[in-house]
């Protein structure tokens, strides 16, 4: 039995925002954000468009991918939507405070009526931690077949337009992948699928990227103004430090534990925080940079979804074959940290 992936898909929403546009408002400029981080842009939602709303988008891509594969039984999006046993999604940014989850609204608007739903918190590394949870119940359950695994974020709602440490780092958007369980097999020749995970956290730095306004620390009061909203607080310096020691830990042990070496690995796919991260934990492992797969330039930092994003573009452009080995590492609030070793 393995459990592989079968479709990716992603949505991103159609406004772009420069690094030259966003100097016209906030005290930056070009030159400082691509040389410290890697973005040149980032994609924005409209005010009308919420969590579900992107993640909708990228779940019925990823669908309308698999439909399009030849051993697919299915043949509408009704159809296939029907065969999912559990929607995960990971985010930071749902379309409500604690409840409902997203999950159960995209689990309505999909019409996947035979699918348990819920969401995921465990800041940029949630996808990771939700491919292995997904993987977990697939494994458990033999009924279960089927489960989208979905990223989805708007960041832009949670940023403080006046702070150029974070305002400049994030951007939305959603990705997803459809998750299977086959009969092939998941150990010795011709393996498949998702082989080992690594899923971490260190709490003692929670207070590093937080989000502090709402949630059960804040006291209701009736007619309370509200004049700050809820935003991203961040010490980007111990964040930075953080995240390139989790980085190459992860590749490290992910590589020894299955007795791989660098070269056996297509593509390591990164959480897209910052190229200089990237860089960072390459030359630290002595791997070449064109092993990490960098799509930050266009969209940057988008949480959750950045992989499943950096997974659907690889897939799209041909870059991606049944067969490579590929190998996802990330890290975000909580703090957590991981990764996945699948082979595609
Ligand atoms: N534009 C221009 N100047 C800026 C700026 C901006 N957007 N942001 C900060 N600066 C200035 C600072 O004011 C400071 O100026 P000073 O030396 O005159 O005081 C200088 O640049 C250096 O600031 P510093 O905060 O030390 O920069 P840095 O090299 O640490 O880079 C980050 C800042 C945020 C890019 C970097 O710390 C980082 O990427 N951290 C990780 C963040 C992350 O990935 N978070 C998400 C995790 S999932």
């Amino acid at each position: 039995m393995a459990i592989e992936i079968r479709a990716t898909g992603s949505a991103v929403p159609s406004r772009r925002l420069t690094n030259v546009d966003l100097a016209t408002e906030v005290d930056t400029d070009d030159e400082w954000i691509r040389s410290h981080t890697g973005i040149g842009s980032r994609h924005i939602a409209d005010d009308n468009t919420g969590c579900s709303d992107l993640a909708l988008d990228a779940s019925r891509a990823v669908l309308t991918a698999a439909l399009k594969q030849e051993d697919c039984r299915e043949k509408t999006l009704e159809e296939i939507a029907l065969t999912l046993d559990m929607i995960i999604l990971a985010t930071a940014t749902a379309d409500y405070y604690g409840c409902p989850s997203t999950a159960c609204i995209i689990q309505h608007k999909l019409g996947a009526r035979n699918a348990g739903a819920v969401d995921i918190s465990a800041g940029c590394s949630g996808f990771i931690y939700g491919l292995e949870m997904a993987a977990g119940l697939l494994g458990l359950n033999t009924s279960r077949k089927r489960i989208l695994v979905i990223g989805a974020e708007v960041l832009s709602r949670f940023i403080d337009w006046n702070d150029r440490g974070t305002c400049i780092l994030f951007g939305d958007g959603a990705g997803a992948v459809l998750l299977e369980k086959t009969g092939n097999p998941s150990t010795g020749s011709g393996k498949r699928g998702i082989l080992r995970t690594i899923l971490k956290a260190d709490g003692a730095g929670a207070d590093y990227l937080i989000i502090k306004k709402g949630g059960s620390r804040n006291k209701f009061k009736a007619g309370e103004i509200i004049k700050t909203p809820p935003h991203i607080e961040m010490n980007g310096r111990a964040v930075y430090n953080f995240a390139v020691k989790a980085i190459t830990g992860i590749i490290t042990n992910l590589l020894k534990e299955e007795s791989l070496t660098i070269d056996e690995v297509r593509w390591i796919v990164p959480h897209q925080a910052n190229a200089r991260i990237v860089s960072a934990a390459a030359k630290r492992l002595g791997i070449p940079e064109d092993k990490f797969f960098l799509n930050i330039e266009e969209y940057a930092n988008t949480s959750s979804a950045s992989i499943p994003i950096a997974l659907d573009e690889l897939n799209r452009n041909g870059k991606l074959s049944r067969g490579d080995l590929i190998m996802t590492v990330g890290f975000g609030a909580g703090l957590t940290y991981g990764g996945n070793l699948i082979i595609y």
